[in-house]
């Protein structure tokens, strides 16, 4: 093994220069098979295998993307996010083949890992998303789609590779795309004007089908009729999550008393009814705060305090 890889090794782990730093270790794994050196490849192998294991701790987004990203170690459980038995059992047959994928490709076959979450605002996509990544042991890395576009515009298309090329180097994690219609609404062929918005679609596409099978590449949006048709295709499973029924409301607000070992006496849910999961969060956890403080007093939500008419 030559110093001076070594020496690179160092400087590139150092620079932060993952993609090179690997590389490097690839290299010289080569050279030390070519010189039959089966001790050294032995031992760079071991490394570089437990450096695949734990890479959340040695690989960070670029610095240019950390504005509109952040990744990371999921909290949220799947039983914090409530859903519909249907969904529930789309979400266990993603979570069956993702624990499954060497079965699968001794079959030739892979998990599918291309997941569209839509649904009206505050209902759980990101809290599903985040949740699987916990449930599957992923690392979780959001990536907001509109500032993606709205920061770089000319750019765009670059830093949706960017975004992939990075998280290659992850492997094994969630990446989660937040607001895809942003970037992935229809194209209208032939005007000028579009021909970023296209070229940024015609990226975004060769980036997902260049996906390895052991990211979970999950896209949310609130508005999944504006999205092109050929992004629509590449999600094998689409899930539509939606707000709570009145039983549903009652069961949350019966198991948050449960949980945090609280009474809030009879309540009346009618002003809920309708009301997206963020607001049933809300309602308990003001209750639960006036509790706690034992206060009746109510900043009221949802309306402008001394904005003039
Ligand atoms: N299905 C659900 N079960 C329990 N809590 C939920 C559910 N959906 C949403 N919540 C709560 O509401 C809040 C907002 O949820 P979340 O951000 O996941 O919604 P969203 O669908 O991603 O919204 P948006 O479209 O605005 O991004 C979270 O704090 C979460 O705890
Ligand atoms: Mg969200």
């Amino acid at each position: 093994m030559k110093i001076r890889h070594v020496s690179d090794l160092i400087s590139y782990v150092g620079n932060k220069d993952y993609e090179m730093a690997r590389r490097s270790i690839e290299a010289m794994i080569a050279t030390e098979t070519v010189n039959d050196n089966i001790n050294n490849v032995r031992i760079l192998k071991g490394a570089y295998q437990s450096w695949g294991s734990n890479n959340d701790k040695f690989i960070e987004l670029p610095q240019e993307l950390k504005k509109y990203s952040y990744s990371k170690e999921p909290s949220r459980k799947l039983s914090d996010v409530y859903l519909e038995p249907e969904i529930v059992n789309a979400v266990k047959s993603i979570i069956y083949e993702f624990t499954n994928t060497e079965k699968l490709h001794e079959a030739g076959l892979s998990p599918r890992n291309k997941i569209l979450l839509g649904g009206l605002p505050g209902n759980g996509k990101t809290s599903l998303a985040e949740a699987l990544s916990n449930e599957l042991d992923m690392k979780f890395i959001k990536i907001n789609m509109a500032e993606i576009v709205e920061s770089h515009m000319g750019q765009s298309s670059s830093n949706i590779d960017e975004v992939f090329r990075s998280v290659n180097n992850y492997r094994k994690c969630l990446l989660f795309f937040d607001e895809v219609d942003s970037i992935g609404s229809k194209r209208s062929y032939g005007e000028s004007t579009d021909k970023e918005r296209t070229h940024t679609i015609n990226q975004l596409l060769t980036d997902i089908d260049g996906l390895p099978d052991d990211i979970l590449f999950i896209c949310a949006t609130n508005l999944p009729d504006v999205l092109d048709s050929a992004l629509l295709r590449r999600f094998k499973i689409k899930l539509w999550i939606n707000g709570p029924t009145d039983d549903a409301i009652l069961k949350y607000i019966d198991d948050y008393q449960a949980k945090n070992n609280v009474g809030f006496g009879l309540i009346n849910i009618k002003n809920l009814s309708g009301q997206p999961w963020s607001k049933v969060e809300d309602f308990c956890q003001n209750l639960h705060r006036n509790i706690v403080l034992d206060t009746n007093q109510t900043v009221p939500e949802n309306i402008w305090i001394c904005r003039e008419a």
